[in-house]
């Protein structure tokens, strides 16, 4: 009877509870689907600085007080960024407090006259900078949010892959690749991309200064022709679905189809081939006949195969291989037995 009410007592105890919950979870999930923000963004910006009564003071109020003369000043409006100051445009006002946060604390007590009078001392006036986000010690994906609450998916079509990219998931952010205030001209070119990958990937560096190497350091090749920092679908954040379709948009004759294929062996080109450099000739990962010896055994030039068995050809037998098989990609023309032995 006692075990009874407590297990009724307990049953109406866990129904309260659930209830409660479905009714937390329902109103969040209407929130998500609501599709905005659970607060707005300002406030979010207020708790990073931490301060509730800061308030978004203008670029002009801003400037006047410290930056009025500042080259970066100058290259901001000079920007594709700065320039969307043209309200018609439509798109987002891009202004300092855009990723710097909300200024009036910054400025407070900084009125014409003092920086008047300190120029007349021949001083700059500074602004309490330390009151504005510090987005230098942001946690990587805290900064990129910076960047992200304008430059979403939809206005910026190469970021769809951007948070499942290995980069953002290691902690990479915007700021280390995009330095918004390193020059006016935020495009980033080709040429420079060596560089700007380079600051963290060592190892490819050295693999682009091997013997044979994609002419990367020459400027005829660049990381971005087949890499998307940003991710995407592929592995190891290639453009390109898969590694035949990364070389053959600059090596097409290798793409086929062939009367002679070399087996599925030519789907993959890093079977032979590394993508950056390496020691061989022909970027190859080994050299022949060790190469080819991976997966066929060497051969005499029998009678059978159009030559002979003497002590010359025999020698042939471990050289390269290619010497004979030039074709070795895959070719329309059969060998001379009229077989496919990538001869011609
Ligand atoms: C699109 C975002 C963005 C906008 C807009 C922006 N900044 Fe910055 N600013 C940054 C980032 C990111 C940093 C540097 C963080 C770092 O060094 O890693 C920075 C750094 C700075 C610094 C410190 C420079 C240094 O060398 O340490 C100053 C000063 C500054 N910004 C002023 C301004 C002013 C003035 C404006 C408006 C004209 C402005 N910023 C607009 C993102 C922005
Ligand atoms: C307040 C909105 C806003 C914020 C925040 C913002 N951007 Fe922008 N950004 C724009 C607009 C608007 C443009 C110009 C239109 C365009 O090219 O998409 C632009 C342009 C750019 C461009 C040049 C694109 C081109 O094709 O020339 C780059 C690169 C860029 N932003 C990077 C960043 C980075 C990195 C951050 C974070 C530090 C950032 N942006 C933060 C709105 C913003
Ligand atoms: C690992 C380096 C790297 C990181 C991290 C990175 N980018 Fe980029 N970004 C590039 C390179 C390289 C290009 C130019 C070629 C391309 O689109 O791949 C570029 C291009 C862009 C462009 C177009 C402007 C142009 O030059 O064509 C925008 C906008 C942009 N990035 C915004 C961002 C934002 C926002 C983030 C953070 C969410 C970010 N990027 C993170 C390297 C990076
Ligand atoms: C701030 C440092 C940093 C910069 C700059 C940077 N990367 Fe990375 N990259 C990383 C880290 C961290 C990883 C993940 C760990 C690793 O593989 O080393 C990574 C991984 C990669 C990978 C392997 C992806 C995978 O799925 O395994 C590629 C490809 C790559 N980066 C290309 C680039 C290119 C191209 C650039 C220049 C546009 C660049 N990175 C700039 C830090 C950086
Ligand atoms: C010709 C195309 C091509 C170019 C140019 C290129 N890569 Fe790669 N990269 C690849 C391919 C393909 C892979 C995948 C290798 C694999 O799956 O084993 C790769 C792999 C990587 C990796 C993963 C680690 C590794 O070595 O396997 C990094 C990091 C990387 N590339 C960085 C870069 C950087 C940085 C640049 C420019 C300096 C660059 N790549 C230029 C094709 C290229
Ligand atoms: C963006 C264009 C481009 C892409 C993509 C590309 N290559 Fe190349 N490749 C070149 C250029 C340019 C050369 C240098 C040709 C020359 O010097 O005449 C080259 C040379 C080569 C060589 C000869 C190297 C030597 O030492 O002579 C091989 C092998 C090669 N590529 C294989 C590949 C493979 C494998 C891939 C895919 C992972 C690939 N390429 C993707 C442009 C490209
Ligand atoms: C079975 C191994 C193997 C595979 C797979 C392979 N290659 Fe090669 N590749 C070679 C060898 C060996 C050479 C050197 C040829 C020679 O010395 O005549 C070479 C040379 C090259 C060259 C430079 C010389 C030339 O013929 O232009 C390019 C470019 C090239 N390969 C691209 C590719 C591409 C693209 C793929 C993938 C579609 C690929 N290779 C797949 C073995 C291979
Ligand atoms: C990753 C394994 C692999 C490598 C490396 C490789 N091959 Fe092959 N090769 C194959 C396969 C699989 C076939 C198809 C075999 C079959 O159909 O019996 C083939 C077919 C051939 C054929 C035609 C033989 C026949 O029976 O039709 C020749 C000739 C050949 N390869 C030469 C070479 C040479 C030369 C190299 C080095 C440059 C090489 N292969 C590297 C796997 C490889
Ligand atoms: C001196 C020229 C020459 C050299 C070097 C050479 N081959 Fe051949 N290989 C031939 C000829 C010729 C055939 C027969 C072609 C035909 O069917 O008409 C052949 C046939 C083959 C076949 C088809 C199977 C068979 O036994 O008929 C394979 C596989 C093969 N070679 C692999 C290799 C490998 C691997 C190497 C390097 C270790 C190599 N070859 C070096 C000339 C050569």
């Amino acid at each position: 009877m006692v075990n009874e009410t407590v297990r009724r007592r307990h049953s109406l105890t866990y129904f309260v509870v659930f209830s409660i919950a479905m009714a937390l979870i329902a109103s969040g999930c209407n929130t998500l689907k609501g599709s905005k923000a659970i607060r707005p963004i300002k406030e979010y910006e207020n708790m990073i600085i931490g301060r509730f009564d800061a308030d978004y003071v203008g670029t002009a109020n801003c400037l006047s007080a410290c930056h009025e003369h500042d080259r970066l000043k100058q290259d901001f409006d000079a920007s594709t960024m700065g320039a969307q100051l043209k309200q018609e445009s439509g798109l987002p006002l891009v202004d300092c407090e855009s990723c710097h946060g909300p200024g009036s604390i910054a400025i407070q007590g900084l009125t014409a006259e003092v920086v008047k009078q300190n120029s007349q001392k021949g001083m700059k006036t500074k602004c309490d900078a330390n009151a504005l986000i510090n987005l230098k010690l942001l946690p990587a994906p805290a900064q990129s949010l910076i960047c992200l609450k304008c430059h979403t998916a939809n206005a910026t079509f190469n970021l769809h892959n951007w948070s499942a990219s290995t980069h953002s998931i290691n902690d990479v952010s915007c700021f280390n690749c995009h330095h918004v205030h390193g020059s006016p001209d935020l495009k980033v070119k080709p040429i420079k991309t060596g560089r700007m990958c380079f600051e963290c990937h060592k190892a490819t560096q050295v693999e682009f200064v091997l013997p044979s190497h994609h002419p990367l350091n020459e400027g005829r090749i660049f990381c971005t022709d087949c890499h998307d920092a940003h991710g995407g679908s592929a592995n190891k954040l290639l453009r390109k679905e898969t590694i035949k379709e990364t070389c053959t948009q600059c090596h097409p004759e290798k793409r086929g189809p062939f009367s002679y294929e070399h087996a599925d062996v030519m789907e993959d080109c890093l079977t032979c081939h590394s993508p950056h450099g390496t020691v061989n000739n022909n970027l190859l990962v080994a050299r022949e006949p060790f190469l080819c010896l991976q997966c066929h055994e060497g051969h005499r030039i029998t009678s059978r195969t159009g030559g002979n068995t003497s002590a010359e050809s025999r020698r042939a037998f471990y050289s390269r291989c290619t010497d004979c098989h030039s074709r070795i990609h895959g070719t329309d023309l059969p060998s001379a037995s009229g077989k496919g032995r990538f001869t011609q």
